[in-house]
């Protein structure tokens, strides 16, 4: 089975990515945490903002702050159009065909929670089933755990092989006519790997299923155009892509917006009120409740401008230079186990360290001044799959360089010589 990279149209020759200047677009990374130039590998968590997404937020609060879409005084004009900026911004950076399929959540999460609480709500019955993957995110099962216990719908899960790739020949026989939604990461948080969505979504749409793609972890890696995907829904998060935290993106086919349910109710989110009646708002506003997060979404505009100026073939380049190199140093380790060495992956190496408790090795990498996460990372069925309780993650950007995969390795050293 040929695995989809996203890798696969990049030409050999490219200008290298010039990450001594771009890593000083970022105030942080000049910082020293206990006494040590910081080594920020905790990105699958949330990555580090550049200072004209900082800019951008003080400005808002210094010079624009109003309520939008309710005021016509200048400073409530002017809010609202950059608000509705980032929304194009959103929708050019993902290749949306209509700006009114880009509904502004809170972050990945709500996208995921919107669709299973108004599409999965309204579409499952006693008997549907749901088809998510083993290596799935917390936010992308409760939701639909949710709904499948409320709809007495079941929750079925692809399973995943030793190196942490879904079997492809598992999920094509999972989908049946009982299957009413799909939903798969486009790249997992705990293992790295990459699906091949393109594939695994035209599978689905052969038998008539929706396809919801939680890209949280893929968007700092990659180029996504959602047409392209032929996804159905995309949710994703800025401060995962160097934007503010508190905003991001439920991506979603118009047709099938069209036809859901609002989500919540209040302002903004309707046309009329009154006490027999109300009709509701057109897209994308149905969706969006109350006042919206307009400092981190005019936030969310600039980071957007930023990202859109990177050179992604660069990017992508360099980035999978770093990982083949982390893997490889990693690799050399006696004791250190990778979890999750699939064929593709994008940002994340996980792994633990012989008996040694992965917190311990968080604590003493944090003593060099080198943040990791450590932990089950949301995803308790993958640490169950592997039969870990928790593991180290190392999760890059492409301001990382190797001689901060370096410092990691002398800190796994470290770790090693504090344990022997
Ligand atoms: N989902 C985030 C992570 O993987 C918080 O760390």
């Amino acid at each position: 089975m040929i695995a989809q990279s996203p890798f696969a149209q990049t030409p050999s020759k490219t200008i290298p990515l010039d990450v001594e200047r771009l890593r000083r677009d970022f105030p942080i990374l000049q910082t020293s945490v206990r006494g040590k130039p910081l080594v920020y590998l905790d990105n699958a968590a949330t990555t580090q903002k550049p200072r004209v997404v900082i800019d951008a937020l003080r400005r808002y609060y210094e010079a624009q702050n109003a309520n939008i879409h309710r005021g016509v005084h200048y400073l409530s004009e002017l809010g609202t159009k950059l608000y509705e900026d980032a929304r194009l911004k959103a929708q050019d950076f993902i290749h949306a065909a209509d700006w009114r399929e880009i509904i502004f959540v809170r972050g990945t999460t709500e996208g995921i929670n919107l669709v299973a609480a108004t599409y999965g709500r309204s579409k499952l019955n006693e008997g549907d089933e749901v088809l998510i993957s083993g290596m799935e995110h917390h936010s992308n099962i409760v939701p639909w755990q949710m709904v499948c216990g409320e709809r007495k719908a079941t929750l079925k899960v692809v399973p995943l092989n030793d190196n942490g790739e879904l079997v492809l020949e598992e999920y094509d026989r999972m989908l049946s006519s009982r299957t009413k939604m799909v939903a798969l990461a486009h790249v997992s948080n705990a293992l790295g790997t990459v699906n091949p969505l393109k594939r695994m979504i035209a599978m689905a749409h052969a038998k008539g299923i929706p396809v919801l793609v939680d890209g949280a972890q893929a968007l700092p890696h990659m180029k996504v155009d959602v047409q392209d995907l032929d996804c159905d829904f995309y949710a994703f998060s800025a401060h995962k892509m160097y934007g503010p935290t508190g905003i991001g993106v439920l991506y979603g086919k118009s047709a099938l917006l069209q036809d859901m349910p609002p989500y919540q109710g209040g302002g903004d989110m309707i046309k009329s009120v009154t006490f027999e009646k109300t009709l509701f708002n057109d897209l994308p506003y149905k969706f969006e409740a109350g006042t919206p997060n307009i400092a981190d979404g005019i936030a969310f505009g600039a980071t957007l401008d930023y990202v859109q100026a990177l050179d992604w073939t660069a990017v992508m380049h360099y980035e999978r230079d770093l990982l083949d190199y982390a893997t490889e140093q990693l690799s050399g380790i006696k004791s250190l186990r990778l979890i999750g060495t699939a064929r593709e992956k994008a940002g994340v190496i996980s792994f633990v360290l012989g008996t040694i408790h992965p917190h311990d090795i968080g604590t003493i990498l944090d003593q060099e001044g080198i943040a990791v996460r450590t932990g089950h990372h949301c995803a308790q069925p993958v640490m169950i799959r592997y039969d870990v309780p928790a593991t180290v993650r190392a999760s890059f950007a492409f301001y990382n360089t190797k001689s901060e995969v370096d410092a990691l390795v002398r800190g796994i050293g470290k770790v090693l010589e504090v344990f022997a």
